[in-house]
């Protein structure tokens, strides 16, 4: 058994189908560079069956961040040319997919799967044991013809009989696999069955000393990094993790949870990997930008307090010693440390160079529209802190390629009468129109308003607000997650490979002010342009009039 961990990443994939977190080919493409930066030696960049749009983005990622002679002309000298991965069920059509998507690659990978479990053989799949034990060995056959690198993962794997993996694990070895991937698929495992089903596995199926064995798990249970790490510890040389731990449902293991563990605790694992961990921050703030989904402050490695000293006692103590209260160094993970305060007399300059520490480099034009929502905040608030830089720069700079943008929102609500919102927005032929709308509460009557606007029917499907600081002052920090309603749009629909059946497509959006109302417009807005963005519809006409509202008060 060697020492050497491969991480293997599936934000573009398993992390992609978390609601709300569809990305552009162009975003992928951002995405899939700073995986290569970060050292990840395989990315999974998509499901080539579900969409044209995803085989596509497969396809470029393929022939950009998965060829030597691409990745030389953007990266470093020390960015390796990682593997290309393209998930497939394990049936010929998905297969062909998968390959045609990957071919140009490198080094590519075809990653087949199917269930293992009785609830999804009996229920979802309707097949017998010796079906799928059939249906593993032709299919893993397939991939192989195309490729040398085959992976296959027994869905379900957490409540699959181990006898009955065993098995088909064997044949999917005979079959040509050379890595066996092990998910706890609905996060179902604790660390000490999830460590004896890998060891397990390593102990009772033959032919296993030749392939890698990965670890895949979910954090329903809160408990994915923990699997992982106890997987890796029994055994398991592949960890399959996302930036931020997006993903289905509660989301994958974490990419920056389990490498800071190894890194951090190195003497307990004695393990080698080839992340670059001071790519991390930058990997995380990347993935947050383009997905929308906002990484809560209190996340492990990358969450904004995860450095952040605020107990009087605690701060005592990193002032006379820094490893009183810190097992971590925040330079290790690309977050440098800073003496910057900044508040309303701060400058451009001081704004700028604040921004750099934090792993953003703006161009000037987009330092600008910066720093004047940043001087709005300051004149109400003392000190501008970074969680507060972080939730603006989302808001403010990483927003699509604008189709509609807000201009102005005011409401009027209370005990006292209807809450009644007005809103002025700016459309793509630059026209500013306005409108008002009654409604239930005054975010039900400001998005009704927008809607008179923007005509995009949906649904939302989640509205959240959070202060993004403490105090009375803090900034509001609103995320939305809106549903296209495809019928009546004809939105391209993918297909959920846990699921397999089609899904709808949701969008999330994003939007932050001192102002919990304006939050909230610039939020939907926002949503609306990424959905907008995403489906490459054409705003000239009313797609068609809404009626009704949206039930936010
Ligand atoms: O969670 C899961 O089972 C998966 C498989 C497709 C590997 O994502
Ligand atoms: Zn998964």
């Amino acid at each position: 058994m060697n020492n050497y961990v491969r991480f293997f990443d599936t934000t573009l994939r398993d992390g992609e189908q978390s609601p709300g977190a569809t990305m552009t080919s162009t975003e992928k493409i951002e995405v899939a560079r700073q995986l290569a930066r970060l050292g990840v030696d395989v990315i999974e960049a998509g499901f080539p069956i579900a969409s044209p749009d995803d085989l596509a983005a497969v396809q470029a990622i393929s022939s950009d961040v998965g060829q030597a002679e691409s990745v030389s002309t953007w990266a470093e000298d020390s960015v390796r040319t990682p593997v290309i991965c393209g998930l497939a069920r394990a049936s010929t059509q998905d297969i062909d997919a998968a390959w045609e998507a990957i071919q140009s690659a490198d080094y590519p990978r075809i990653h087949t799967f199917l269930a293992t479990s009785d609830i999804h053989m009996r229920h979802k799949l309707r097949m017998e044991r010796e079906d799928v034990v059939e249906r593993v060995s032709t299919m893993v056959a397939y991939a192989k013809q195309y490729c040398s690198d085959v992976e296959f993962s027994p869905e379900d794997a957490g409540r699959s009989d181990p006898e009955f993996l065993y098995i088909v694990l064997e044949q999917a070895i005979k079959s040509g696999a050379t890595t066996l991937n092990i998910p706890d698929t609905v996060g179902y495992t604790t660390p000490e069955e999830f460590s004896t089903l890998i060891s397990g596995i390593i102990a009772n199926t033959p032919g296993i000393d030749n392939v890698i064995v990965s670890v895949h798990c979910h954090d329903d249970l809160g408990l994915a990094t923990a699997n992982t790490l106890a997987g890796i510890r029994a055994g398991a040389r592949q960890a399959e993790v996302t930036i931020n731990g997006i993903g289905e449902r509660a989301g994958n293991t974490s990419l920056e949870e389990v490498v800071m563990a190894l890194h951090t605790r190195r003497p307990i694992f004695s393990l080698e990997h080839g992340v670059d961990t001071t790519q991390i921050t930058r990997a995380s703030r990347i993935v947050s930008k383009y997905t929308g989904i906002v990484v809560q402050p209190n996340k492990a490695i990358v969450g904004a307090n995860a450095f952040a000293h605020e107990a009087g006692i605690h701060q005592d103590g990193m002032l006379k010693h820094e490893e009183t209260y810190e097992i971590m160094r925040p330079e290790t993970v690309g977050l440098s440390q800073s003496t910057l305060v900044l508040g309303k007399h701060s400058g451009r300059h001081a704004l700028r160079v604040r921004l750099q520490e934090l792993g953003f480099d703006l161009s000037d034009e987009e330092l600008q529209d910066l720093f004047i929502r940043f001087k709005r905040v300051a004149d109400k608030k003392k000190v501008v802190a970074d969680a507060d830089l972080v939730a603006l720069i989302s808001d403010e700079i990483y927003q699509p390629p604008e189709v509609f943008r807000l201009k102005d929102a005011q409401v009027v609500c209370g005990t006292l009468g209807m809450p009644t919102a007005t809103v002025r927005i700016i459309g793509p032929d630059g026209k500013e129109s306005e409108q008002a709308a009654i409604g239930t509460g005054p975010v039900d009557a400001c998005y009704s308003a927008i809607d008179k606007i923007v005509h995009l029917p949906n649904e939302l499907q989640e509205y959240n607000v959070n202060a993004v600081t403490e105090g009375i002052d803090a900034l509001g920090e609103v995320t939305v997650r809106i549903q296209v309603d495809s019928e009546q749009m004809a939105a391209p629909q993918r297909i959920s490979p846990q699921r397999e059946q089609l899904q709808y497509r949701t969008f999330g959006g994003h939007g932050a002010s001192t102002d919990v109302f304006v939050a909230s417009a610039r939020a939907y807005v926002n949503a609306l342009n990424k959905a907008l963005a995403a489906l490459g519809i054409q705003i000239d006409k009313p797609v068609i009039t809404p009626n009704s509202t949206k039930g936010k008060d």
